[in-house]
């Protein structure tokens, strides 16, 4: 069971943040080495990640930042061409996205924060730490 303390877990985000089928927590990820976006909600009282690609054109599917789920909030939809998946697993479940899958990341909840388990394909972002301005 995770403890919230095994190596390579990174918190994204205080559990309370992500209510039921509510705004998504979206983070930045390296894809084989290249920046791309996830996102975290919460469906079905579980919380589930997903890369933040569309099968149909590999762009970003939210209509607002953090917004992926349709009207009835009852699937995530992508704003470009309406894709729909099912939030459960990320199977597409209508629209121009075939019988693709999003691509999942593995999330847990524990201590009232959520974690991400990286994979060796999908790793955190790197930030570069700016350079201290000098007093003029
Ligand atoms: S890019 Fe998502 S439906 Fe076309």
């Amino acid at each position: 069971m995770f403890t919230g303390s095994e190596a390579g877990a990174v918190r994204l985000c205080a559990a309370s943040e992500l209510t039921e089928a509510g705004r998504a927590f979206v983070f930045d990820v390296l894809v084989h080495g290249q920046p791309e976006r996830a996102f975290a909600l919460r469906f079905d009282g579980r919380v589930v990640a997903y890369l933040n690609r569309c099968v149909h054109v590999a762009a970003e599917m939210d209509w607002q930042p953090g917004e992926f789920l349709d009207a009835d909030r009852r699937f995530i939809v992508c704003s470009i061409h309406g894709a729909t998946y099912e939030p459960a697993d990320g199977r597409c479940v209508g629209g121009p996205c075939g019988k693709g899958r999003l691509t999942a990341l593995a999330v847990a909840e524990s201590g009232g924060a959520v974690y991400w388990y990286p994979s060796p394909n999908i790793q955190p972002f790197a930030f570069d730490e700016p350079a201290p301005r000098s007093s003029p």
